[in-house]
């Protein structure tokens, strides 16, 4: 039986050659500009146009994108920052690397992702912005955070690191709040073979600070003249050159991936009652980064497909809170049910573009198989 990863390793295969010779075009070129050169300026330029945005800044990861803007915010010492109970680490770690709080609100238990009532519960005096993240199938309900901050007078900051290509009420995942941010590494729905990311803002002032702040506080005119305490978290231009070509094939990529969750789902909503449950169905606010489906015996779940030679993944394991290195930070005492029962249920299945329908076929059959032998009666 062949082997189907989670992490397939010729995910760029179709585009070797491409990259062999951009890395031999760049390496080799007059100028010997291996960051924040041309070939970005291009790319910013071509993600720029393609969202509809007024400005994108490509930056070193998406976790970096988040500690940009937060910093680009103003935010630091002191204040708040309103963060889903289940997600990555950067959620978290972006907003204490500023010196802030992240303050952890309970999820949807569907939809995994950041609860507006939650959220609105846990805005105090001290809040300086919520920070909602698309989660894996679906986007945050972001009119509601839209109001919510306007309401409380406090920022936005749309983490729509995995959600590159969803489209909530005809606008683009990244341009619902002040500033968005995205993450190319690897397996993202724009993934490329390295790690980089982009902030996406509409904010003239968020993006000259961010644009300095990525190269060391510099202002693009002068060299060596440092006007703020800035870091490294610059792009690549391989990485940039490649990710150019690779816009034109991304709406049907990301067609592909749809339309392999719109199988997967289709399969899997009968299994409801026998506790497998994908999310709703539908194609508005969706995004196709990850494809996670519930299940109530997900370890046994996950085993029955290793055993079958099919990959999948568990993102993730534990709410935020619950981490060793973020309980310190959360509300002592304080209970995240709906991100605990993600964590306990959530499993990932194979989602990438160049599956073939029979590999697709055959993940959704063991799935089904799986729920068909639980519900077998015991004799
Ligand atoms: C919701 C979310 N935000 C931010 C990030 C960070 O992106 P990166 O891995 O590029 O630093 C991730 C990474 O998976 C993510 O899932």
């Amino acid at each position: 039986m062949s082997e189907l990863p989670f992490f397939p390793p010729d995910l760029f295969a179709e585009d070797r050659e491409v990259l062999l010779d951009l890395i031999q075009e760049v390496g080799l070129s007059r100028d010997q500009r291996f960051i924040l050169g041309e070939r970005t300026a291009d790319f910013e330029t071509a993600l720029r146009r393609s969202l509809g945005a007024r400005d994108v800044i490509a930056c070193g990861s998406g976790t970096s994108a988040l500690g940009l803007v937060l910093r680009a915010m103003g935010i630091g010492a002191g204040d708040e920052v309103v963060v889903p109970a289940f997600g990555c680490a950067p959620l978290a770690s972006s907003v204490l690397r500023v010196g802030a709080v992240p303050v952890f609100a309970d999820v949807h238990p569907l939809h995994m992702v950041l609860d507006p009532d939650q959220a609105a519960r846990r805005i105090s005096p001290r809040t300086k912005a919520i920070m909602p993240a698309h989660m894996f199938s679906i986007m945050a309900d972001m009119p509601r955070f839209a109001e919510l901050a306007d309401e409380a007078g406090v920022r936005l900051l749309e983490d729509s690191a995995v959600a590159q290509g969803a489209t909530l009420q005809g606008v683009p995942a990244g341009l619902w709040g002040e500033a968005g941010v995205f993450s190319f590494v690897q397996v993202k729905s724009f993934g490329m073979p390295g790690e980089g990311g982009a902030v996406v803002t509409r904010d003239p002032g968020i993006a000259r600070t961010v644009r300095m702040l990525r190269n060391h506080g510099q202002d693009g005119r002068q060299r060596f003249v440092h006007h703020l305490v800035g870091q490294n978290s610059r792009f690549d231009e391989i990485q940039a050159a490649f990710q150019l070509h690779r816009l034109r094939g991304l709406p049907a990529r990301l067609e592909r991936r749809a339309a392999i969750a719109d199988y997967y789902t289709n399969r899997f909503q009968p299994l409801a009652d026998d506790g497998i449950v994908p999310p709703p169905p539908g194609r508005e606010g969706r995004c196709y980064y990850v494809y996670s489906l519930q299940a109530e015996r997900r370890d046994e779940l996950r085993d029955h497909l290793a055993a079958r030679g099919i990959g999948s993944h568990v993102y993730y394991p534990a709410p935020l809170p619950k981490q060793p290195a973020f309980a310190p930070h959360a509300a002592p005492g304080g209970e995240w049910p709906n991100a605990q029962r993600a964590c306990d249920r959530i499993l990932a299945l194979p989602i990438y573009p160049h599956l073939t329908d029979a590999e697709v076929e055959r993940v959704a059959d063991a799935v089904c198989e799986f729920a068909r032998l639980r519900m077998a009666p015991t004799s």
